[in-house]
Formats: C-alpha cells, sequence, structure tokens
C-alpha cells in the first residue's frame, strides 16, 4: 500500500527520496511523485507508473539525481500511491498541492469524510483538480493557514486534523518554512530515522536502514515537527510527547536482491535460516522460552479458549495454529479472518486468549481485531516480523518472528517464521498444561530444530519443481486438496499461487471436492496434494483416484516414508521425513516454489503482482 518517505539534510534529497520510494516498491503502488523546497520555491513532480518513469520525469526536469550530487533542496517528501480514491493517474498521484500552491502533503490512508469537506471548501471557492481523497487535506489546510491571517503552519494542520475523520500518515511542507516537514499520524505507519544533521521519514524501515538503524516509531494522534537537526513530537493538543528511540539490527544487505532475480526467490532461500533464528533460541535446556509471554501454570489455565485472527498467509498460518493447539492442549480455537471477526459479536472474555499474526503489524483489519478483542477483555499475543510495529506496541504480549525483511508481495519466509511462533506456542501451553508427555516435548523440540536443514534439502533438489512448472504453466485453473493439516497447507498453497501467477486456484478438503468442486475437474486440470498425514493418506489416496479418473493431471508432495507407496498421480515431490504433526512447516516450500516457477513461466510481475500491496492499511 502508499508509501512516503521524506528528507531532510545535506544529501542529494532527490537522490535519497528516489531510492526510498523504490525500497517501499513492494508495498504495491501505481503511481509516485517527490515535492521539494529549493531557493523558496515549491515543486512538484509526479507520473502514472512505476518509480523509474518518475525518475526520469525528475532527470529530464534537470534535476541532478545522483547521490553524489551537490544538495540545494532544503526539505523534500516523496510518495508511492495505491489507488482508492480517483484511478491511478498523473493528476491523482501524490503530492497534491493546496490551490495557492503553498501547502504540499502526500498521503495514506483514507479520509473518510472528504466528499463532505470537498463540498464546504468547494463553497469556500477552492477549485480541485484531482479525485482523491488527499487534496482536500492540502486545501483544508491551506484554508486555515490563511484564514487567520497568522500563517501558522503547525496550528493550521492540528486545526485541519480537527475536522478530518479517517485515517492518515500525512507529511506536509509549507513554502513557507522551507526547513521543516510537519507529519501527522493516526492507524498509518509512520517511522522517523534519526542521523546527524540530518532526519528522515518513511512508511517502512527498508527506506531507511542504509542511512540510520536509530529510528522512531510514531504513535497515534501525534504531530511530528522535523527540521534537519530536530524533532519533536506533540499531542493533538499541542503538548511535547516524549518518545522512545529503537534500534533496528536488520542487515542493510537484507532489503537488498543479492543476485537473486526476484525477492522472492532470495526471501525463500532464506527461510532455513529465518526458521532457526525465530525458533532455536527460544529452545534452551530441554525447555521452550517465549520471552515477554507469561507462560506461568496460572496464566495458561485461566484461558478456556483461543481467537486467533489474521489475514491473507498469516490467517493461513493461524489456521495451522488452530490444528496444533486444539490437538496438543486441548482448549477449543477459532481462527477468524480479521476483517470477519470485527463485525461477528465474537463470544470472548477475560478467559480469552486473542492471538494475532502478522508480518507488517500494520494490517488496518488485523489491528481492528486486535482492538475489538482487547475492548471485550480479552488478553492478546502479537506473532509479528516488523519490530516496533502498531500491532506489536498495541499487544499486551509480543512474540517476533525473526524473518528480517520481507520484500515480496508473496509472503514466503515470514509464513514459515509464523508456523515456527505457532509450534512453540501450542508446544508450550502443552508442557504447561500436562497435556504432552514430557518424552513427546523433548521430541518434538528437536523436531523443530532440524527443520533447516531440512529445508535446505528442498531447496537443493528445487529444480524438480522448476521442471513441473514448466510442463504445467499454461493450466487454467489448480485445485489443491488435502485433508487435515495437509488441508491448511492447500489453502496456502493455493493463495500464493493466485497472488502471483494469476492463475485461478482452489483449496478443497479432500473430502469436500465431490461435493460439488468435482464438476469442475476435466481433462488436463491440475490438482496438486500435500499427502503428509499418515491416517489421511489412504483417504487422500481415493480423492486424488477420484480426480485421475476424471483425467486430472495429479502432483503429488509426500513425506520420504511413503515415497514407495501408490498414489494414483503422475508426478511426487518427495521432502523429508518429520513428525507429521510438522510436516506444514517443511510442505509450505515446494508449495512456494511451485507458485514461484509457474509465475516465471508465465511472465509475471513475481515481487510485485498487479493490484496487491505487502501492507493493507485500508479496511
Ligand atoms: C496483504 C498481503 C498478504 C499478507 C496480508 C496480511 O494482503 O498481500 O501477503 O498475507 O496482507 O499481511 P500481514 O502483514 O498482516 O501479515
Amino acid at each position: 500500500m502508499c508509501g512516503i518517505v521524506g528528507y531532510i539534510g545535506a544529501r542529494n534529497t532527490l537522490s535519497v527520496l528516489i531510492k526510498g520510494l523504490k525500497s517501499l516498491e513492494y508495498r504495491g503502488y501505481d503511481s509516485a511523485g517527490v515535492s521539494f523546497i529549493r531557493n523558496g520555491e515549491l515543486t512538484v513532480i509526479k507520473k502514472k507508473g512505476k518509480v523509474k518513469e518518475l525518475y526520469k520525469a525528475i532527470d529530464e526536469s534537470g534535476y541532478n539525481l545522483s547521490e553524489s550530487g551537490k544538495n540545494s533542496i532544503s526539505a523534500g517528501i516523496g510518495h508511492t500511491r495505491w489507488a482508492t480514491h480517483g484511478a491511478p493517474s498523473d493528476e491523482n498521484s501524490h503530492p497534491h498541492l493546496s490551490m495557492n500552491g503553498k501547502i504540499c502533503v502526500v498521503h495514506n490512508g483514507i479520509i473518510e469524510n472528504y466528499a463532505e469537506l470537498r463540498s464546504y471548501l468547494k463553497k469556500k471557492g477552492y477549485e480541485f483538480s484531482s479525485d482523491t481523497d488527499t487534496e482536500v487535506a492540502a486545501q483544508l489546510i491551506e484554508y486555515y493557514y490563511t484564514k487567520g491571517g497568522d500563517q501558522d503552519f503547525e496550528g493550521s494542520i492540528r486545526r485541519a486534523l480537527q475536522d478530518i475523520v479517517g485515517s492518515y500518515a500525512l507529511c506536509v511542507l509549507c513554502v513557507d518554512f522551507p526547513d521543516k516537514i510537519i507529519c501527522a499520524k493516526k492507524d498509518n505507519p509512520i517511522v522517523i530515522g534519526l542521523g546527524e544533521n540530518e532526519n528522515f521519514i518513511a512508511s517502512d524501515i527498508p527506506a531507511l536502514i542504509e542511512y540510520t538503524r536509530d529510528v522512531v516509531f510514531m504513535e497515534d494522534n501525534c504531530i511530528l515537527i522535523m527540521t534537519k537537526d530536530s524533532i519533536v513530537i506533540k499531542d493533538v493538543h499541542g503538548e511535547v510527547v516524549d518518545y522512545e528511540v529503537s534500534h533496528v539490527d536488520w542487515d542493510a544487505d537484507a532489503a537488498q536482491k543479492g543476485g537473486y532475480a526476484h525477492f522472492m526467490m532470495k526471501e525463500m532461500f532464506e527461510e532455513p535460516k529465518a526458521f532457526e533464528a525465530t525458533v532455536a533460541p527460544r529452545i534452551k535446556d530441554g525447555d521452550i522460552y517465549l520471552e515477554h509471554f507469561p507462560c506461568t501454570r496460572e496464566f495458561v489455565s485461566d484461558i478456556r479458549s483461543i481467537n486467533i485472527v489474521a489475514c491473507g498467509t498469516a490467517y493461513h498460518a493461524g489456521c495451522i495454529g488452530k490444528y496444533l493447539i486444539e490437538k496438543l492442549c486441548r482448549i477449543p480455537v477459532t481462527c477468524t479472518v480479521a476483517s470477519e471477526f470485527i463485525y461477528s459479536d465474537p463470544i470472548i472474555d477475560e478467559h480469552t486468549l486473542t492471538v494475532v499474526i502478522s508480518q507488517s503489524g500494520e494490517t488496518l483489519d488485523t489491528r481492528n481485531a486486535m482492538r475489538e478483542a482487547k475492548n471485550r477483555g480479552s488478553k492478546t499475543l502479537a506473532i509479528v516480523n516488523v519490530i516496533g510495529s502498531t500491532i506489536a506496541r498495541e499487544a499486551d504480549h509480543v512474540l517476533y518472528t525473526a524473518a528480517g525483511p520481507e520484500i515480496s508481495v508473496a509472503s514466503t519466509k515470514a509464513y514459515t517464521t509464523q508456523l515456527g511462533c505457532v509450534y512453540l506456542l501450542a508446544l508450550k501451553f502443552a508442557k504447561t498444561l500436562g497435556t504432552i508427555t514430557p518424552e513427546k516435548y523433548t521430541d518434538y523440540q528437536y523436531e523443530l530444530l532440524e527443520m533447516p536443514s531440512k529445508l535446505k534439502r528442498i531447496l537443493d533438489v528445487q529444480d524438480r519443481i522448476q521442471r513441473f512448472a514448466s510442463s504445467e504453466f499454461n493450466a487454467e485453473s489448480i485445485f489443491f486438496i488435502g485433508r487435515g493439516l495437509d488441508y491448511y497447507l492447500s489453502m496456502e498453497a493455493s493463495l500464493k499461487l493466485k497472488e502471483i501467477s494469476y492463475i485461478h486456484s482452489e483449496a478443497y478438503a479432500g473430502g469436500e471436492l465431490k461435493h460439488g468442486t468435482i464438476a469442475l475437474i476435466e481433462d488436463g486440470t491440475l490438482v496438486v496434494s500435500p499427502i503428509t498425514q499418515d491416517e489421511l493418506a489412504g483417504k487422500m489416496e481415493s480423492n486424488i483416484k477420484e480426480v485421475s479418473t476424471r483425467g486430472a493431471t495429479v502432483l503429488a508432495i509426500i513425506p520420504e516414508r511413503f515415497a514407495e507407496r501408490e498414489f494414483s498421480c503422475n508426478e511426487k515431490f518427495i521432502i523429508p521425513d518429520c513428525d507429521e504433526l510438522f510436516a506444514p512447516i517443511l510442505t509450505a516450500l515446494p508449495c512456494q516454489l511451485f507458485a514461484y516457477y509457474m509465475a516465471v513461466n508465465k511472465g509475471c510481475d513475481i515481487d510485485k503482482p498487479r493490484n496487491l500491496a505487502k501492507s493493507v492499511t485500508v479496511e
């Protein structure tokens, strides 16, 4: 979703802005723009399309974009837009200028009462040049800026915010204050990067990491006044508030492709390392330690039900969590997509633990669901990848995945590490409640510790998946079928394929297909079936027989111990053996590789699939 960058300092501002926007491209966008103040003049350059189009436009306007280029700009902001109000076009791209050209705004989020504000401003004589909600913010700030005659930059923003209903990360330039950027935040992230005689803002860490590791995550309902050597954060009443500086230890290279053709490929190759970093430090001397999370008998036995909420891939990790916790701990668990949860009048109270799962920690639906759960008295635990993100800060307890920055829109290593956390959680709860034997508890810890080397073994033979994908990429529709954990895994496999290859796909419980969907199976339909559960393998054989007799081509993903077993499939992909409960951690990787190679063969934009955004901050 939209990305924001801002810079004040001695570096070449345009180079910082363009590099920052490029590093936020993964969030998904359809146009980009910058604005800056130079020699007392405010300039806006914006373009529909990719950041490279914007780069070209800036270059053609005669500005120096080289990193070593001299800086004559006193403050600059940039934006990548993911269209909500108004189609992608040059006019609708941000930044938006106010009518007198003094105020310039970039914005993430949605101004819900924009229509009302727009007609109010129109009556006051304001003319609009775009269809966006954001332009209303620029005009409204100008209105208050000029109204009283006192030209109070900060005050006019504060006043405009009183009228605005909705969510925003707003960054504002005013030509009369050439050395200042003012930002306001509500429900959309702003990270401040602190430097020496320079300061940065961005919607996400990858845009800053090259320059600084010291960051401040802005809180909601605050205003930031930034110059090159100061940051001041105030609340809505204008009172200065304290802030905490966090140190981000992500490797700067982690946000680079490092020789891989795509971030997605690089991130799949990082799975063994990311899984190890998430799990291994939490297993010590035969026990599991979940930092900052009280796993005392008193705390855990007070939990009568668990409620998992998340979106997209994180939701699928939650489904596996539901299966595991119910199986190992005998606690009833619901797993609900966050956007549905909020309006479902959920049955939760102070004996409920709500587990929210989110890579970005910013997904608005997930945040709202967590707030709803909190309001109803539930305890909250967040499984989050981005340190300091809103969900991480608002949850009662946090368990961080150690995936490092995930840039590709299609989530891979974040999913595997989310699984790592839900396994740790289920095992620790089971141990605390005494629903697992000490022997099994020990064995299962080994299973987790062995996963990284088994993931590496899958990557070593990934060319087999590549070959299969090369012969099947023209498929028009692909079904994933599985039972038990394999069904939940199939849901994620199907999503991955849809996201990046645009091939229609559905995931079905193996036994459910015959209740309707089997009507869609015809000669050559591709069916992918993970079969990893001992007790269910026989039933799955019947289900793939049902589709193969109707002409389907079947790829079965099976563990080594089933290698010699007869399955009605055309192709087998064999994964290392493990206890069947842990199979999803391994099965996910060949499914991700399959989606990747299908999309590569089709020539799709792997890291930035059409219409998708990495971090979805609208409802
Ligand atoms: C978007 C992304 C998905 C992601 C989902 C949840 O839809 O495209 O890949 O799974 O949001 O994101 P989160 O950051 O909350 O895990």
